[in-house]
């Protein structure tokens, strides 16, 4: 299984692709986490990706290719993986499919759009940022996040669905809900 997470800031690939890792025993790849923790680190890269992170802005391509790149040359993603956070717009899934390619891979298996209204993301992530003060967690970062989200990710929906891998499910409910929405697609 090569499983891309699609959705909007706080619609759940995060939970969602962990409760993924533990039913399937594939790695979670998340392009969010790998530049935070590069942010805290102070490295090179956390440097570069900093501002764009705090403004809600989409990092440079090249970055978060390269952090994908590496990390699906690591044995442990030849069984599989689930991308959380990349592919965000369309340079990046054909880079991506031309990375799968070049690896001898096949293509990805399943685009996962966990579907969740602006007022509960809003409502999730203010929640989460007086537990968790994660910095884009503001609310003007947010609804910039939200409006990046709809003009340079969205898109990737049409793109999947070209290839026949695409599947929108309802993010609303209890996080095991929702799982037994996502497991449905994947093993059907
Ligand atoms: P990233 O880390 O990917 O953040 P995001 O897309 O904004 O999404 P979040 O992590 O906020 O939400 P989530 O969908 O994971 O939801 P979660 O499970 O946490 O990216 C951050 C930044 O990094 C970007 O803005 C950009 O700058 C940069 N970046 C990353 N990837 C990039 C790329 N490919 N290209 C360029 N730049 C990139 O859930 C959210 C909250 O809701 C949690 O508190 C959770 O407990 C709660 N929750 C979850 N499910 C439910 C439920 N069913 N009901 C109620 N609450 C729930
Ligand atoms: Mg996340």
């Amino acid at each position: 299984m090569r499983i891309v997470l699609l959705g909007a800031p706080g619609s759940g690939k995060g939970t969602q692709g962990e409760k993924l890792v533990t039913q399937f025993g594939i790695p979670k790849i998340s392009t969010g986490d790998a530049l935070r923790a590069a942010v805290a680190e102070r490295t090179v890269l956390g440097k570069q990706a900093k501002a764009a992170m705090d403004a809600g802005e989409l990092v440079a391509d090249d970055i978060v290719i390269g952090i994908v790149d590496e990390r699906l040359q690591q044995p442990d993603a030849r069984k599989g993986f689930i991308l959380d956070g990349f592919p965000r717009n369309t340079a990046q899934a054909e880079t991506l499919d031309a990375m799968l390619k070049r690896m001898g891979s096949g293509g990805i298996t399943h685009a996962l759009h966990l579907h969740v209204n602006d007022e509960e993301i809003v409502s999730r992530l203010l929640e989460r940022a007086t537990i968790e003060g994660r910095a884009d967690d503001k609310e003007d970062v947010i609804r910039n996040r939200i409006d990046i989200y709809n003009a340079e990710t969205l898109p990737l929906i049409a793109y999947y669905r070209a290839q026949g891998v695409a599947h929108t499910v309802d993010g609303i409910g209890s996080l095991e809900e929702v799982f037994q929405r996502l497991v449905a697609v994947v093993s059907h």
